[in-house]
């Protein structure tokens, strides 16, 4: 997306050499005084303790006590262990609650130090009793709503394998549970694409028969009263035809069949198909140069120029206007690359809307399968190149770039 709108003149007008598309410590030993919140804890705890146990029962490691660098290495790394880490006392209270804790649940470590942690972590009061490693799962209900944790707890012992308090890992389950929705999602996705891809392919063949059979009607009703109507049902079946092949297209990606092909004439024959698909509809400029070669596979790249074409033309709606312009652009590198661009008069799109667009099923045409641009777009970077839209000063321009020559072909291939 470009960083600012572009108006049409700046679009077109652009010279090649102006570059690319526009539209383009652990816990301190409690007591060593190492940090506010150390002290703070320290400060939790009273009374005589065993030998190896902090004053109160706080958490006890086997740091030297006077060994300040170690301390800040082990705060350290307890701070980026798992999402937050909290320890707790012989006395069930909370000695140490991380930074990365505070920041989690909202609860800063000033307002958690020396609570009861069955009164912060009600859903958790079981795994901090017993001697046996626990691993628990609930919520936490903090300034930030409900949280979903799971807390690995561990005894502390000390030397005498007197216990000295628990320590606990704290993992963040939102993210599990996005990412476990996500693949769920995207099993569904996959489920119904083979669905969608199995239904058009049988769709395809009798379609196939009928525009066959439809041919041998025109010939025979050629010049009749009926011309029209067949006229009609041809404009109705080439719809589905190409629907179909977006269908097809988007659930079995092809390999690139590159070879060298006049980009120019492959537009000309798009602008050409569109102009007579949407007959009476919106008016279609071209401003292509004679002759333009490149490099790639010329099948799909006419799949996705017609697209993009179509797109517009539904778009501009039959008062409106569509444009198609081809020239070279200069893109990083020094390398030359074939812009492709498709405007078309409109309603505007929103900049926060153009990149929903190339999201699989996103559509608001009657009838759309929401795999146009997608399509589009994966067609083309296949190819190298990348596609981009913007929607300024009455058009939308969808721009594609692609390098005159990246596609690997039968010569390259293995
Ligand atoms: N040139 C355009 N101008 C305005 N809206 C467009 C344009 N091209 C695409 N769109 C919008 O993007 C949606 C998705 O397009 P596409 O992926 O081709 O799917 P479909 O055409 O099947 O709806 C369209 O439904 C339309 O709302
Ligand atoms: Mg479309």
């Amino acid at each position: 997306m470009a960083p600012r709108a572009e108006t049409t003149a700046e679009v077109e007008r652009r010279a090649p050499a102006a570059g690319p598309a526009a539209v383009e410590p652990m816990a301190p030993p409690l007591g060593t005084g190492a940090g506010e919140r150390s002290s703070a804890a320290a400060a939790a705890r009273g009374g005589a303790a065993p030998e190896g146990v902090g004053a109160g029962g706080g958490l006890e490691v086997p740091v030297a006590r006077d060994d300040a660098a170690t301390v800040v290495l082990l705060e350290s790394l307890l701070e980026h262990l798992a999402d937050g880490v909290l320890a707790v006392g012989r006395d069930g209270r909370v000695s140490y609650w991380s930074d990365t804790l505070g920041a989690l649940t909202g609860l800063s470590a000033a307002r958690a130090l020396d609570r009861p942690v069955g009164e912060l972590l009600p859903d958790f009061a079981a795994a901090f009793s017993g001697d046996a490693a626990q691993v628990a799962a609930g919520r936490l209900s903090a300034g930030r709503g409900e949280l979903p944790l799971r807390l690995a707890v561990v005894r502390v012992q000390g030397p005498s394998g007197i216990t000295l308090g628990r320590a606990a890992a704290v993992t963040d389950l939102r993210r599990e549970q996005e990412a476990r929705a996500a693949r769920e999602q995207q099993a569904a996705l996959t489920q119904l694409g083979q669905m969608m891809a199995t239904a058009a392919h049988q769709l395809r063949n009798p379609l196939g028969a009928c525009l066959g059979f439809l041919g041998l009607l025109e010939r025979d009703l050629a010049g009749g009263p009926s011309a029209a109507l067949l006229g009609r049902v041809r404009e109705g079946l080439g719809e589905m035809d190409r629907r179909i092949g977006e269908l097809l297209g988007y659930a079995r990606p092809r390999p690139l069949e590159a070879r060298r092909f006049d980009l120019a004439a492959l537009l000309r024959d798009v602008a050409a198909g569109a102009a007579a698909r949407f007959g009476g509809g919106p008016r279609f400029e071209t401003r292509l140069p004679p002759r333009f070669e490149l490099r790639g596979d010329a099948d799909q790249l006419r799949q996705a120029c017609e697209n993009l074409l179509v797109n517009a033309a539904q778009a501009a709606g039959a008062t409106g206007r569509v444009r198609l312009l081809l020239r070279a652009a200069r893109t990083g590198g020094g390398r030359t690359s074939a812009r492709i661009l498709v405007r078309n008069t409109g309603a505007r799109l929103a900049p926060g809307e153009l990149p929903q667009l190339f999201e699989p099923f996103v559509s608001r045409t009657r009838g759309g399968t929401g795999l146009g641009l997608p399509l589009a777009r994966r067609i083309v970077e296949a190819h190298g190149g990348r596609i981009e839209a913007l929607s300024a000063g009455g058009w939308t321009t969808f721009v594609a770039v692609l390098p005159l020559d990246s596609a690997p072909g039968p010569e390259e291939s293995p």
